[in-house]
């Protein structure tokens, strides 16, 4: 008898945002004629940046002739993208980071879901609340968890992120091996200091624990003294692996590239003790489950390091940070309590309505998509989030629509 990994039934119904869609969906074949505009999930609009659609063509091209066709390549991704990342990212930036700490892939989705498979089924984790949901979800997954009551599942340490904190989580009370941050962040699109990182990284130090470092909107970062990556700060190679993503700021959402550092440096520790660099397992997982990502697309993720690139990537997150502006002007304007905005493409908005009833209300009287608070984790409940990444003409007409039905 084939039997089921029954971790899986202690799922939520749906994946956020398929739930969405089907609800959307829904709304639609119910009212044929009223468009709706999208500002849920954080899915890009503008086309690739000219730079990276020349490399995307020419690449395309060299796979059309025998003499520079390209087979397999490493699965870690090519040296020139990994240089260049290395280099433009973070030693740019002053971060300790070699090409051969690189590992790209096809999203920091799949990444920061499947790398909890290096680690031990009962060690203690800490994910923040709200929270992207792939964290918790592929816990739940691996058998991590107890069963989900009330918004949470037992045996996950929970870091509220809360109106209080300022939406950047205080230090467990109780001890935790495995922490997952993301800044800045999704969904609430706060962002946390350089100090407060710190506090962190020193935690994960005394602690002999592990951060995932979600960076994926670190693009968006307009205020230069916050930290870009985990990396600006001292002792963290020791103690953290960070994720990072093309889709946002440079429009790969439907293109996927992504990449995973993890530093020589980086240990975890067996049962008796035994240190183990965990840039080795992921290197074998990662080496066995995954076969690299495209050369045309690697070729285009490069371009956006080039100085055209850097200049057009540079316009497209000014644009979705507009967008953000002008979202975040409106809500304040409406009278609600708002947070990001500022240095991410998300803005958290607080109100006294249950969040799925005030998705539906957005919906139902202006046509508006948002995500409900509520599916990013009990603190999420009573927000919604609003996403800047829609054409500038889509962001004003959804803006006018909630002026009328919320004003
Ligand atoms: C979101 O809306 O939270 C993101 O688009 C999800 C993702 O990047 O997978």
């Amino acid at each position: 008898m084939i039997t089921i990994n029954e971790h899986y039934l202690k799922l939520q119904a749906s994946y956020l945002f398929s739930d969405i869609a089907r609800r959307v969906a829904a709304f639609q074949e119910a009212n044929p004629g009223r468009e709706v505009i999208r500002l849920g999930i954080g899915d890009v609009t503008r086309a690739l940046p000219k730079a990276c659609i020349e490399a995307f063509h020419k690449a395309v091209d060299e796979m059309a002739d025998d003499s520079t066709f390209r087979g397999y390549g490493p699965e870690q991704g090519y040296s020139f993208l990994r240089e260049a990342i290395a280099r433009h990212d973070f030693q740019a930036r002053g971060a300790e980071v070699a090409p051969d700490e690189v590992f790209v892939s096809d999203g920091a989705k799949c990444d920061t879901g499947n790398i909890q498979e290096l680690f031990a089924a009962g060690i203690r984790v800490a994910i923040p609340d709200p929270v992207y949901p792939v964290y918790l979800d592929t816990n739940v997954m691996a058998g991590r968890t107890g069963s989900f009551s009330d918004g949470r599942y037992q045996g996950i340490v929970y870091l509220e992120s809360t109106r209080e904190n300022n939406y950047v989580p205080d230090l467990p009370a109780e001890r935790v091996d495995l922490i997952y941050l993301c800044f800045p962040n999704n969904p609430t699109g706060s962002t946390i200091t350089r100090e407060q990182l710190a506090t962190w990284v020193q935690y994960a130090r005394d602690h002999r624990a592990l951060i995932l470092f979600d960076a994926a909107y670190a693009a968006f970062i307009r205020d230069d003294a916050l930290p870009q990556s985990i990396y600006e700060i001292q002792g963290a190679r020791e103690v953290a692996v960070e994720f990072r993503s093309f889709s946002k700021n440079a429009g790969f959402t439907g293109t996927r590239c992504a990449y995973t550092v993890v530093p020589r440096e980086c240990m975890a520790y067996d049962a008796a003790g035994g240190r183990h660099a965990l840039h080795g397992l992921w290197n074998r997982r990662h080496s066995t489950k995954f076969n690299g990502v495209s050369y045309p697309v690697q070729r285009a993720a490069e371009a956006v390091y080039s100085e055209e690139g850097k200049a057009q990537i540079r316009e497209l997150v000014d644009y979705y940070m507009q967008n953000a502006a002008l979202i975040a002007e409106v809500i304040g304007g409406l009278g609600f309590h708002s947070v990001g905005g500022k240095n991410a493409p998300y803005i958290w908005i607080g109100s006294d309505r249950d969040s799925w009833q005030f998705f539906d209300q957005l919906l139902n009287e202006a046509g508006v998509v948002c995500t409900p608070g509520a599916g990013f984790g009990r603190c999420g409940r009573g927000y919604i989030r609003l996403s800047a990444f829609n054409s500038r003409a889509n962001v004003e007409k959804a803006m006018e629509r909630l002026r009328r039905a919320l004003g």
